[in-house]
């Protein structure tokens, strides 16, 4: 088929390249120039596993391409994602203007019958709203205030569909090959077939060159658009309330002497609650969550709804940074004039992505305590420091741990859980244990209880962990 993909983000890049691989002509657009230009020369704009072989392999054969030009992708295409950011407004509520913007202009580049595709998270009631954008736009170019797309029927010209999107940055490209399930909310019985048909490559688990871990049918559930705008929000805040949960059973661990990382696997064994999202620690950041779950509770409160659990959930999740700045001082005591050494500063490992992520969230409150804050990650560290002027981003860990009086573990990469821990210790400052008043060895916190803490305290740490 051929499809358009409206902005070449974390979900519309990945998307675009996937859907080029499985044997579509995809173009994709972007607002911003240079984006497109680094993608023309086959750079790659963020880090994500995989991406720049899957775009620069599909952008040789020449089945993905780039532009900035709407006009040129909506006109070029059969069917239109809308990919395009919805960040949160300073009160909780989605900033829906790059949509609104993208809306009128598909409806004013339409040349024929079209599937919209709404994929970027968006309010419920988005999808009716996106049609009377299309409309507006559509009727604008047939009065000639704009292009013009020359419509013979446009009473028939295109449908809009909801598709939320579920993957998971970091394992983005499996996710998107490999779904849990399609959503699609619709009714149009047209839409819905060609949706089916753009699709089935990954609803049979036929993927080129890769081979699924399960060989059932991928579930393809069509509903109506607002359950389908639903289930996105659904699915994130239940994530969100999981890992709350486990935060908060953590902090009771910690108080009983239990071990949180005990409790998870005791209870992630029952299927019913899954071994997933339990993992204790610094809590939930990125581009997503926290935005996904205020947007919800602004939907609810528009409602006259007020959103008990996910106040708490919220509540809980920015406690758990707060806790970690708690525990530094608990060994520290006065934290002005120290140096905390961070490692790890993307939200999660294997990204670069550093929306509302907790290490620096936690690192803002360290300065404005008077601490000094050297950090180091493996991919985010240049973003990290153009975010953050006052942080000190480092080379490699040892170089962020020279000198430091407390080292904290903020985001769980795997290079972390091999650390030479002897090391990184001889590189902390020599004061840090015999000055402190419990004379006690340098405190190494992890925040994600990624470490085994007998080695921990061997190579020489008070190790301090999250519920544990
Ligand atoms: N990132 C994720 O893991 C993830 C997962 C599921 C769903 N989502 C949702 O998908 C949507 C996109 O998220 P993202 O992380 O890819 O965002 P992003 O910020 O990485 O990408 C958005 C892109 O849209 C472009 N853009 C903005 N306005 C535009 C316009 N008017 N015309 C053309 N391009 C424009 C931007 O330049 C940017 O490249 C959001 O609604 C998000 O909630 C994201």
């Amino acid at each position: 088929m051929k499809v358009c993909v409206i902005g070449t983000g974390y979900v519309g890049l990945v998307s675009g390249a996937c859907l080029a691989e499985i044997g579509n002509d995809v173009i994709c657009v972007d607002a911003e120039a240079a984006k497109i230009a680094l993608l023309e020369r086959g750079e790659i704009p963020i880090f994500e596993p995989g991406l720049d072989e899957l775009v620069n392999m599909n952008s040789l054969s020449g089945r993905m391409r780039f532009t900035t030009s709407l006009w040129e992708g909506v006109q070029a295409s059969d069917v239109v994602f809308i990919t395009v950011g919805t960040p949160p407004l300073p009160n909780g509520e989605a900033d829906l203007s790059a949509v609104e913007e993208v809306a009128r202009g598909i409806g004013q580049s339409l040349n024929g019958y079209k599937v919209i595709i709404n994929k970027s998270t968006v309010p419920v009631g988005s999808g009716d709203w996106v049609a009377l954008l299309v409309n507006e736009g559509m009727l604008q170019s047939r009065l000639g205030r704009v292009g013009g797309g020359g419509l013979a029927d446009p009473d028939h010209a295109y449908d809009v569909v909801s598709n939320p999107e579920f993957l998971r940055e970091g394992s983005a490209i499996h996710d998107t090959f490999f779904p849990d399930r399609i959503v699609i909310g619709s009714q149009s019985e047209r839409a819905i077939r060609i949706m089916r048909e753009l699709y089935a490559p990954l609803i049979e688990r036929r993927v080129p060159g890769r081979l699924p871990s399960e060989s059932h049918e991928v579930p393809f559930i069509v509903t109506d658009l607002t359950s389908a705008e639903m289930i996105k929000y659904a699915a994130n805040a239940f994530l969100a309330t999981k890992i709350s949960f486990v935060n908060e059973i953590a902090n009771v661990c910690e108080r009983v002497g239990a071990d949180v990382t005990q409790v998870a696997l005791g209870i992630g064994l029952d299927r019913r609650i899954g071994n997933q999202f339990l993992n204790a620690g610094l809590g939930w950041g990125g581009s997503c969550f926290p935005k996904d779950v205020a947007a919800l509770m602004h939907i609810t409160k528009d409602y006259g709804y007020d959103p008990e659990l996910l106040t708490a959930v919220q509540n809980v999740n920015q406690r758990q940074r707060a806790l970690v700045v708690q525990k530094l001082q608990r060994h520290l005591k006065v934290l002005k004039g120290k140096t905390i050494a961070i490692l790890g500063l993307a939200f999660k490992p294997n990204t670069d992505d550093l929306r509302d992520a907790p290490a620096l969230a936690v690192a803002r409150i360290l300065l404005k305590l008077g601490a000094r804050v050297k950090a180091f990650d493996p991919i985010a560290g240049k973003g990290a420091a153009r975010l953050l002027p006052e942080l000190c981003v480092c080379e490699s860990p040892f170089e962020a741990a020279r000198g430091a009086d407390a080292l904290l573990i903020a985001t769980e990469w795997d290079e972390f859980s091999a650390l030479d821990l002897v090391a990184l210790r001889a590189e902390m400052s020599p004061h840090s244990g015999a000055m402190s008043r419990l004379q006690e060895n340098p405190v190494l916190l992890d925040g994600r209880n990624l470490l085994n803490p007998s080695e921990v305290r061997a190579a020489g740490f008070t190790y301090q962990g999250m519920g544990r």
